[in-house]
């Protein structure tokens, strides 16, 4: 067995106790049975193991343990009013967590489960409080990754798992995010490289007619018109003045989110004019002697000069750039970048959610060139 590495107990500062995090390689494909026993005995004991997704790693616990659940708000410092998605293994679990389950709903998992589509339902009593934050409904979804869906299945529960990052922060894409926001705070890590989409599920709340996405992700919205007919888009998720908005129905668009240390500024618009103006923004900020990074694109990143410049791929690629997104954000945190100016991309397909993390990221810091 490759542990590859641990964590030393050193106790902490102001004398809390770090939790000895131990870091399996795991193999993403044929997920080794022997590791993913471990990782799901520490989830039957009501322990905390981050593990991929398709999506971004999450870090889970037993969804219907209340002491286990309470661990991942400790750990990830998430502040208690907002929610967990439920990952399921299995469509009839379901029907164990959720009551009134909507034909639209049995729909949408038959056509895209497992995959990065989270659905909000009305939630069985079976789901403690803590796990939804008190809210009558519940979220769910059945990931598309071999590790977490034997890690569901070997643990014979249900496993509560909001992304593997500290609060606020942008989501870990790889096994090595994880590491730097929550080792010391977590039991274990399955490292089986990077995610495949880059940007976290669709939120998609079931329990309105019309159905309304609360959280554009790895599900287009355009695929979801196309199979729901009707479905309308929660007013949070392209503006830039979410603290106006007076009925936030999914808890965690209320708070900062998805945000490096650095300050983002996204410039929208016509190509030209956004390359211009990204360059303008630049020598602005640099001139008063701030170190600047650029998030260009291939099509653009060799017309511009500053202190870090760091492409998402090409503009037509949006697949590409989900993927690099999260990680771009962190690379320049890492070089002690103070402003990260970015370029928007066109807000189709996975595009939406790209402009949507973008846009929080930015605290709503959002240009029009
Ligand atoms: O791709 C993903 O969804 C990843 C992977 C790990 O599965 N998970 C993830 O979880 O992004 P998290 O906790 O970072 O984001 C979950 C979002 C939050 O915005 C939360 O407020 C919302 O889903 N949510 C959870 N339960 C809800 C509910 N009952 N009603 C409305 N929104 C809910
Ligand atoms: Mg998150």
């Amino acid at each position: 067995m490759s542990y590859t590495r641990t964590f030393g107990e050193a106790s902490g500062r102001n004398g809390k106790k770090r939790i000895n995090t131990l870091v399996m390689k795991i193999n993403a494909r044929e997920p080794e049975i022997v590791k993913i026993r471990i990782a799901a005995r520490t989830i039957r004991k009501g322990g905390t193991v981050a593990f991929p997704t398709e999506t971004v790693y999450g870090l889970g616990a037993d969804a219907l343990n209340e002491e286990a659940v309470k661990r991942i708000y400790v750990a990830k410092k998430r502040p208690p009013d907002n929610p967990m998605i439920i990952h399921v293994a299995n469509k009839e679990e379901v029907y164990k967590l959720a009551r009134n389950v909507p034909k639209a709903a049995e729909k949408l998992m038959d056509r895209f489960w497992p995959g990065p589509l989270t659905l909000i339902l009305r939630r069985s009593k079976v789901v403690p409080d803590i796990t939804v934050a008190g809210l009558d409904t519940v979220a769910i979804r059945m990931p598309d990754n071999e590790v977490a869906l034997a890690l569901i299945s070997e643990s014979k529960t249900s496993i509560a798992a909001p992304s593997a990052n500290l609060a606020g922060k942008p989501s870990p894409t790889t096994a090595a995010h994880v590491i730097e926001d929550l080792a010391g705070r977590i039991d274990i890590i399955l490292d089986a490289g990077a995610t495949r989409i880059g940007v976290e599920s669709t939120v998609i709340d079931m329990t309105l007619d019309p159905p309304q996405i609360l959280r554009p992700g790895g599900v287009p919205y355009e695929e979801l018109k196309r199979v729901l007919g009707k479905v309308t888009l929660h007013p949070t998720v392209l503006t830039t003045k979410i603290k106006h908005l007076i009925r936030v129905r999914s808890p965690g668009m209320k708070h900062k989110h998805y945000a490096p240390n650095a300050t983002v500024i996204v410039v929208e618009g016509n190509f030209g004019a956004v390359m211009k103006r990204v360059q303008g923004l630049a020598d602005l900020h640099m001139k008063k002697g701030k170190k600047v990074g650029i998030m260009a694109t291939d099509e653009s990143k060799s017309e511009y000069h500053a202190d870090a410049i760091k492409s998402l791929g090409s503009r037509k690629n949006l697949t590409t750039a989900a993927k690099r997104l999260y990680g771009l954000l962190r690379e320049f945190d890492a070089e002690g970048v103070d402003i990260i100016i970015s370029e928007g991309l066109a807000t189709k397909g996975l595009g939406l959610a790209i402009a949507n993390r973008l846009r929080r990221a930015s605290g709503s810091n959002v240009v029009k060139a």
